[in-house]
C-alpha cells in the first residue's frame, strides 16, 4: 500500500509551491495560461465541472497529479471498485458502486459474487414500488397509500430526502413523502396531524437497526396506527423495513416478506442506492430510479478509466484539497442554485465530514496535513443575501462550489435566466474582486467628493482571486442526479485516499452515543444525589434542568 507520509518528496515539493501560488491571480492564469479550459474543465456522465477559476496554475495540477501517482491512487481506487476491504477497521469492502452495476458484472465479496443479490433486491423493491405506486398494495381498511413516511436518520434519510426533493418534477401526484429523523416528538406530532392512518405505509430505515432516534421512531409511528384502530394482524399492510439486520427488524414485528435488505459492505452515507433508495423509487418509480443508478454508474465508469488530467472526480479532489491548502481555509461553501436541491449541503456535510473527519492515518498515525473542512452551504440566491458578505469582504478566502442545473427544457420562467446569472455573477465577483481604483472612479461618477470617497472607498473594495468551482447539470433529471452524487462520493473517497484515512468507518460517533446513556439517568432519577460526580457548574446545569423537567405535567 502506497503510504503518503510527511518525508514523502513529492508532499513536500507540492506544499513546497504554496507560497509562489499564493502570490498569483486567478484572473490572469484565466488569462495567460494557455489551454486553460482543456486542463481545468471536463466533461463526465453529462456533467461539465469547471475548475478554472480556482487558485490553482498548470504547473501546481501537473504537480498534483504527481502526487496522486506517487500516492498510489489508481491502485486504491481499483482496490474500492473491485471489492477489497479497504474500510480495514471494520473489516469490510465498500461496495456503493456495485449496486448501480448492470446485471450482467460481477463483484466478488469473499469469493462470492454479490451482483445476482443485488439485482434481485433491486427487482423485489421495484415490485413493492409499482404494486404502493398502482394502488394495488391496500391498507387495512382496503385504501390505498397515500403518503410514505420514512423513519430513519443520517445517511438512512439525508441521500433520499435529497433526491425526493431534487426529483419532484417527476413525483408520482398521489403519493406524498414524508421524513421522520428527529427524536424531538414535536417532529412526529407535526407530521401525522396530516396523515390519514389507514392510508400511510412506513419504513423503518436503519442499516444497523440499533440507532435510538430510529427505534423511539418506529416505536411512535407503530403506537400511533395501533391507536388510530389499526388492528395488529394488518401492520404488515402499515411497516416495512429496510435494514442489514434483518433479525432485529422482524425481532421488532416488521414481517419477514415486508423486510428489504442491504449488505455490510455499503456504508450508510454510500446507501442511497440500496433500499434505502425505496422513498425515491416510491417517488419517481422503478425506471427513474434505473435512470438515477445509470447517472451514477456513467460516472464511476468514468471515474475508473479516465486519465487523471481529465478524471472529474479526481481532478475535484485534487483542486479542492489544493485550494484549502492555499488559502488555508478549514471550511467550503457548497452554493447549489436550485430549489430542488437545497438539502445538498446537509447530504454532503455526512459523506464529506462524517467520511474524512478523521485526524490518523489507515496505520493509526496522527496526520501531518489536515484532513477534511467544514462542509456548509445554503441555495442560491438565498445565500446573497445571507452570507456572502463574508465570502466577498470577510478576512477568509472560503473555497466555493457552485452547483447549477439549467431550467428544465419546458419551464419558460423570466426567473429561471436571473438565477444561472446570479450563479455565474457570484462566481466572477469572487474571482475578480473590485480595486480601490474601480470603486473610487465609481463612486466619482456618483459625483461624491474626494473627501467622502476616501472615507468610503476601503469599505467597497473586494480583494477578489476568491476561489470556486462550478459544476453544470444539463438538467435536475435522474440520470444527472445520480452522476452529480457519484461525482462527489468519488470525490471523497479519493481525498481520503490523498490523506491515507479510512473514509469508511465512523467510530467518531460512538462517544456521544454512550455518554447520552449514562447521563440520561441524572436528569430523570428522583434522587439528586446522582449529581454527586459532576463538577460545579454541571451540577448548576442539571440541577436547572431537573428543576425544569420536575415541572412537566
Ligand atoms: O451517525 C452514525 C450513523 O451510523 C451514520 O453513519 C448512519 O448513516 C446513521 O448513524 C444511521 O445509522 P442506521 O442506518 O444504522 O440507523
Amino acid at each position: 500500500r502506497a503510504k503518503s507520509n510527511p518525508d514523502d518528496a513529492d508532499l513536500t515539493a507540492l506544499l513546497g509551491r504554496i507560497p509562489t501560488t499564493r502570490k498569483l491571480r486567478i484572473t490572469q492564469l484565466n488569462r495567460e495560461e494557455p489551454d486553460r479550459v482543456q486542463r481545468f474543465c471536463v466533461e463526465a456522465a453529462g456533467l461539465y465541472c469547471d475548475f478554472s477559476r480556482n487558485l490553482c496554475s498548470a504547473d501546481d495540477l501537473e504537480a498534483l497529479i504527481r502526487y496522486a501517482q506517487s500516492a498510489g491512487l489508481a491502485a486504491k481506487r481499483d482496490a474500492m471498485l473491485a471489492g477489497e476491504k479497504i474500510n480495514t477497521t471494520e473489516n469490510r469492502a465498500v461496495l456503493h458502486t456495485a449496486l448501480r452495476r448492470p446485471r450482467t458484472d460481477v463483484v466478488r465479496v469473499d469469493g462470492i459474487d454479490v451482483m445476482p443479490e443485488v439485482h434481485q433486491t433491486l427487482d423485489r423493491i421495484a415490485a413493492f414500488s409499482d404494486q404502493v405506486r398502482a394502488g394495488v398494495w391496500r391498507g387495512a381498511t382496503g385504501q390505498k397509500i397515500t403518503d410514505i413516511v420514512n423513519i430513519g436518520i443520517g445517511g438512512s434519510y439525508l441521500g433520499p430526502e435529497l433526491a425526493c426533493h431534487a426529483l419532484n418534477r417527476d413525483a408520482n401526484p398521489g403519493l406524498r413523502i414524508h421524513f421522520l429523523s428527529s427524536l424531538d416528538p414535536v417532529a412526529w406530532t407535526q407530521i401525522s396531524k396530516d396523515l390519514d392512518p389507514a392510508r400511510t405505509l412506513a419504513i423503518v430505515a436503519s442499516k444497523s437497526w440499533k440507532t435510538l432516534e430510529t427505534s423511539l421512531g418506529a416505536l411512535a409511528v407503530r403506537d400511533w396506527l395501533l391507536a388510530q384502530g389499526v388492528a395488529r394482524q394488518d401492520l404488515h399492510k402499515h411497516l416495512v423495513a429496510v435494514s442489514t439486520n434483518i433479525a432485529a427488524a422482524t425481532e421488532f414485528g416488521i414481517a419477514e416478506q415486508n423486510v428489504f435488505p442491504f449488505w455490510d459492505w455499503v456504508g450508510g452515507r454510500y446507501s442511497l442506492w440500496s433500499a434505502i433508495g425505496l422513498p425515491v423509487m416510491l417517488q419517481i418509480g422503478a425506471d427513474g430510479f434505473r435512470q438515477m443508478l445509470a447517472g451514477a454508474h456513467a460516472m464511476d465508469m468514468h471515474f475508473a478509466s479516465a486519465p487523471f488530467a481529465a478524471n472529474a472526480p479526481v481532478l475535484h479532489a485534487l483542486i479542492s484539497w489544493w485550494q484549502s491548502l492555499v488559502t488555508g481555509s478549514r471550511s467550503e461553501a457548497i452554493l447549489p442554485y436550485s430549489y430542488g436541491l437545497r438539502r445538498l449541503p446537509a447530504y454532503l456535510q455526512q459523506l464529506s465530514m462524517e467520511s474524512n473527519g478523521k485526524s490518523v492515518d489507515l496505520d493509526g498515525n496522527a496526520l501531518t496535513t489536515p484532513s477534511a473542512p467544514v462542509t456548509w452551504g445554503e441555495p442560491g440566491t438565498e445565500a446573497q443575501h445571507s452570507f456572502f458578505q463574508l465570502l466577498h469582504q470577510g478576512t477568509d478566502s472560503i473555497p466555493v462550489e457552485f452547483i447549477l442545473p439549467l431550467p428544465a427544457r419546458d419551464s419558460a420562467h423570466a426567473s429561471d435566466l436571473a438565477l444561472v446569472a446570479n450563479c455565474l455573477a457570484q462566481a466572477d465577483a469572487l474571482m475578480q474582486g473590485r480595486s480601490a481604483a474601480e470603486v473610487q472612479a465609481s463612486l466619482k461618477q456618483r459625483g461624491m467628493t474626494d473627501a467622502e470617497i476616501a472615507k468610503r472607498a476601503p469599505h467597497m473594495v473586494y480583494p477578489g482571486n476568491r476561489p470556486s468551482s462550478t459544476i453544470l447539470m444539463k438538467q435536475l433529471d435522474p440520470a444527472s442526479f445520480g452522476a452529480l452524487i457519484a461525482l462527489y462520493e468519488n470525490r471523497t473517497a479519493v481525498l481520503g485516499m490523498l490523506w491515507d484515512i479510512n473514509s469508511f468507518d465512523q467510530w467518531g460517533v460512538e462517544v456521544g452515543k454512550e455518554r447520552a446513556t449514562s447521563i440520561q439517568p441524572l436528569i430523570e432519577s428522583p434522587d439528586e444525589s446522582v449529581l454527586n460526580g459532576l463538577d460545579d457548574a454541571s451540577k448548576a446545569l442539571f440541577k436547572r434542568i431537573r428543576s425544569g423537567l420536575a415541572q412537566r405535567i
